[in-house]
């Protein structure tokens, strides 16, 4: 079953919209397998984002992430990566359609509310990064 990782930014967490959006991909049926409340520590974030390493917002973006807690987790199911992107829409909330986690609840590209793995590789790269395999659940094959 494919997994991916999806994490609730700062902003999404200070404006109390874990619920909303564990609710959408519950309600998706997609399942939830893993997921913390935490403070990124700054090394573990820059190894997150090494892609951007190189952007000129790569500090604003690491200072950001790490300024209060995330809710990191980790869901499974059917084409999952791609779907989650798709239900939270473009990076930049401007461009994001409503309906979209981030066209119904972000203004601006830095504070976008949710970040979601973009490719199995960044899904396994960032899933290792913050959960460690006996802290992801096996569902029963009976529900
Ligand atoms: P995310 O999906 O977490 O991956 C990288 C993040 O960089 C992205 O969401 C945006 O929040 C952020 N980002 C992209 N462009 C900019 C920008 N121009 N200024 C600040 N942050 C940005």
């Amino acid at each position: 079953m494919e997994k991916t990782f999806l994490m609730v930014k700062p902003d999404g967490v200070q404006r109390n919209l874990i619920g909303e959006i564990v609710s959408r991909f519950e309600k998706k049926g997609f399942q939830l397998i893993g997921a913390k409340l935490m403070i990124i520590p700054a090394e573990v974030a820059e190894k997150h984002y090494a892609e951007h390493k190189e952007r000129p917002f790569f500090g604003e973006l690491v200072d950001f992430i790490t300024s209060g807690p995330v809710f990191a987790m980790a869901w499974q199911g059917e084409s999952v990566i791609a779907t989650a992107r798709q239900m939270m829409g473009s990076t930049n909330p401007k461009d994001a359609a409503p309906g979209t986690i981030r066209g119904d609840f972000g203004v601006t590209v830095g504070k976008n509310i949710i970040h979601g793995s973009d490719s199995p590789e960044s899904a396994e790269r960032e899933l290792g990064i913050f959960f460690k395999e006996e802290e992801l659940s096996e569902y029963s094959k009976l529900v």
